[in-house]
């Protein structure tokens, strides 16, 4: 979902000829599938791509905490608690995973966080949307799980080794947390009438917004080909949202709910759904800040970094004195 917001750093791909022999050489490896690894040598734009690529990544899981934080205290039942908590807990280690993976290209987690808390790097949109109801957190897992499923499956084949693997695990985890959405949003639309309302209203708001995941249309997407060409994408965002359409429709007429578009309908000669695009202008004020939760989601990522900041010190102040310990028994030993 996360390259939605990734910024060109080149200008379309450069033509085999004009490359370095350095620069062929990386691009035959990426051609033959073959990973590419910390230390290996890299285009200085690749490695700029990818941190932030995957540094937007990584922040999005950290902040796609909050909307869903908000009901843990509200779960209607124990068990409900109890797997919502396991949901939150898995998206923050897959925010440690995508650092980690960020840190091999040679940024620190504290400066990609100084860039998070600056505005410097973005996190996906959909944050930005508030979480109403207890149907909201059927239809974020639902939804919003299933289009980061739909982004980051294909992402498992990213030629930079670490970022593939981290989503291999990711993958697996981001399956169960879109099963228990869509259980969520079973219980909801089999339950009373305005059990049913509120399901129905949670897809209403969430239906667009999950659109937008992929990111603006392929036309707009500068970008794109040397992605593609690097193996940093693998498809088009046109091509994913096409499928995550596809997927989801058969899936909430089996839930008896409605998707909030008059437009939609099964075009036999694709082979696809049509559909309406969501309203790209609110996307892009959502980008720039103005959505509904853009100022409580930053404070609360700047208190949590606040916050911890007498525990960061304790540890460096720890790792320190183990240092000078280590060391005066090296000397006392000599
Ligand atoms: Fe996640
Ligand atoms: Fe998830």
């Amino acid at each position: 979902m996360y390259a939605q917001m990734v910024k060109s750093t080149g200008q379309g791909v450069k033509p085999r000829e004009e490359m370095s022999p350095q620069e062929r050489a990386f691009q035959d490896r990426i051609d033959a599938d073959q990973k590419i690894e910390p230390k290996d040598w890299m285009p200085d734009a690749y490695r700029k791509t990818l941190i932030r690529q995957i540094g937007q990544h990584a922040h999005s899981e950290i902040v796609g905490q909050l909307p869903e934080g908000n009901w843990i205290t509200r779960a209607p039942t124990l068990e409900r608690k109890a797997i919502l908590l396991a949901k939150v807990q898995d998206e923050a280690g897959h925010g440690l995973y995508l650092y980690c993976a960020a840190e091999t290209l040679g940024v620190s987690r504290d400066e990609l966080t100084q860039d998070l808390l600056s505005g410097r790097m973005k996190y996906s949109s959909i944050f930005n949307y508030p979480t109403l109801t207890w149907a909201d957190m059927g239809a974020v897992g639902w939804l919003v799980d299933g289009a980061a499923i739909m982004n980051q499956v294909p992402l498992q084949r990213t030629s930079y080794g670490p970022y593939s693997r981290a989503m291999i695990r990711i993958c697996k985890e981001e399956s169960f947390h879109q099963r228990q959405g869509y259980d969520i949003m079973m219980k909801m639309a089999n339950g009373s009438d305005a059990q049913k309302k509120m399901a129905q209203d949670a897809l209403n708001r969430f239906w667009y917004p999950s659109l937008m995941m992929f990111g603006p249309s392929d036309k707009e997407s500068v970008h794109s080909a040397q992605s593609m060409a690097w193996k940093i994408k693998i498809n088009t965002n046109d091509e994913l949202r096409q499928k995550f359409v596809d997927q989801t429709v058969p899936q909430a007429e089996l839930l008896g709910l409605s998707i909030p578009d008059p437009d939609l309908r099964w075009n036999e000669e694709r082979g696809h759904y049509d559909f309406s695009e969501p309203d790209w202008t609110e996307f892009f004020d959502v980008l720039r800040g103005a959505g509904p939760c853009n100022t409580d989601r930053m404070a609360a990522r700047r208190n949590a970094w606040d916050d911890g900041a007498w525990f960061r010190d304790g540890l460096m102040a720890h790792a320190e004195k183990k240092r000078a310990r280590a060391a005066a028994a090296k000397t006392a030993a000599e």
